[in-house]
């Protein structure tokens, strides 16, 4: 008889190859606290059910505790030959206690388990997204309440558009996060859901008390139907899709950062404990963690297509391609993770050189549009306020100079009703203090934006 778990319909042995290639212990090792947790939990449902007896459930949280103590102590041989983690336990469990071992894949299979592992997994992960994804807005608050005041030039087709606050673009990237971190908790309610009692395929038929493994294992509601729960990964597309917009997001800010290093910007100085240096040239301080996580967001979008391409063409209900899930999902956490670390870290010591911001803002005409407005102002339409800024603008150009640098006369020239207090319109604070309208640069927009994202933030983790 072959040793597999499986092997009583088997004549002959499974070929060394096909071993190596269908197992997934090699990976989903990563599940066995959680395996363990839910096979504990199931055999105390089914002795309260009086499914096995108390004595073979006691022997099984025993065993299964033995064995967990084993694996954190790295001494659990784990053996391809048992296919994945939810054999490999079970097996250690048999050899350990014997029949009772044997007694504890009652009314439960491995797609209802491994259903149930992964949600348990994720669930854990998704709360240490979401504590990470807390830790980068406080560096971001932190960055625009302590640099508050420093003026940078607004980019838009990156080339100088409208000057701004740097708090107001630091407070930018807090609400890509704070969306971030409202769909990863919007996500989880999709993930805390209970799969086991659903069988194989089609419920079990011993009387189990599916709610109370919902209790003891922590879960929110039970899945409501068994064919949708052994074969529903969709909680895993879309808390790769969420980790892909965090992602996408640190890769914007990544972006930014290394433009804002280089010697032709000049804007920032990145923090030494968080760049490397050139093996040949000895003037190089690379920004490479920043283009470390714009690549490591390739790979998290890798990931969510391969997620949704093994979904894609399967037939209802569990497909063995589902096993797939896997390799995909620990990627995505494992960098989501490390990589809103490292730019946190990274946020802490940043540092805006605020004379080179402002110098920038005296390039490009930053405050064209104020002129064109403080004519509105005067009674002129905008479109033809925004042709005589144009002409002023070209005149400047030619001459070498910024709008502010005119004199009244030549400001004049352009249109009779231009005076003295179109200063207050074209200065660098002048164009900042106007932009007053809710969600604006002005200083006090600002504040109120800080204030509300302050409380917002101490609200989340209460
Ligand atoms: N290792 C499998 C997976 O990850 C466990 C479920 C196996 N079920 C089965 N019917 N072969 O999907």
């Amino acid at each position: 008889m072959s040793q597999k778990i499986w092997g009583g319909r088997f004549n002959d042995s499974t070929d060394e190859l096909v071993e190596r290639f269908t197992e997934s212990v090699s990976f989903d090792k990563a599940l066995a606290p959680f395996d363990i947790k839910g096979s504990i939990a199931h055999a105390k449902m089914l002795a309260r059910q009086g499914i096995i007896s108390d004595e073979d459930a006691r022997k099984i949280i025993n065993g299964l505790e033995n064995i967990k103590q084993k694996i954190d102590a790295g001494e659990f041989e784990w053996d391809i030959r048992l296919e994945d983690v939810h054999m490999n336990i079970e097996a250690a469990l048999s050899k350990d206690i014997g029949d009772a071992g044997r007694r504890l894949h009652t009314a439960r299979s491995r797609n209802d388990q491994v259903a149930t592992d992964v949600r348990l997994y994720l669930k854990h992960e998704a709360i240490e997204v979401d504590g990470l994804i807390g830790e980068i807005l406080y560096a971001l608050l932190e960055q625009a309440k302590k640099y508050k005041d420093i003026v940078m030039p607004g980019l838009t087709h990156l080339q100088h558009a409208q000057p701004v606050l740097w708090s107001h673009y630091m407070m930018a990237y807090f609400e890509q996060f704070r969306r971030d971190k409202e769909r990863i908790l919007d996500a989880f309610k999709r993930i805390d859901v209970m799969p086991l009692g659903s069988g194989s395929i089609a419920g079990v038929d011993f009387p189990v008390d599916r709610d109370f493994v919902m209790k003891e294992l922590g879960f929110s509601s039970l899945s409501r139907n068994s064919m949708d729960a052994v074969s529903d990964r969709d909680f895993i597309a879309e808390f790769i899709f969420c980790s892909s917009l965090i992602m996408v997001h640190l890769s914007r800010l990544s972006e930014d950062l290394v433009l804002w290093a280089s010697q032709e910007f000049d804007f920032v100085e990145l923090p030494e404990s968080y760049c490397t240096g050139s093996s040949i040239m000895p003037q190089k301080k690379n920004p490479d963690c920043p283009e470390i996580i714009r690549a490591k967001t390739g790979r998290v979008i890798g990931d969510l297509v391969s997620i949704l391409t093994i979904l894609k063409g399967l037939p209802m209900t569990y497909n063995r391609d589902l096993q797939e899930d896997k390799e995909p999902l620990f990627d995505t956490c494992t960098t989501v993770k490390m990589c809103l670390k490292v730019m946190t870290g990274l946020l802490h010591g940043l540092i805006p050189k605020k004379e080179r911001l402002m110098e920038a803002c005296k390039k490009g005409f930053l405050t064209a549009t104020d002129l064109a407005d403080y004519l509105v102002e005067k009674g002129v339409a905008f479109r033809t306020a925004h042709e005589i800024v144009g002409r002023a603008v070209s005149y400047c150009a030619r001459e070498g100079k910024e709008l502010w640098e005119l004199s009244i006369d030549e400001l004049r020239s352009f249109h009779p009703l231009i005076g003295e207090d179109c200063f207050d319109a074209i200065t660098i604070s002048g164009s900042i203090n106007r932009r007053r309208s809710k969600g604006g640069t002005a200083l006090e927009q600002v504040n109120q934006a800080i204030k509300e994202a302050e409380e917002w933030l101490k609200g989340q983790s209460s």
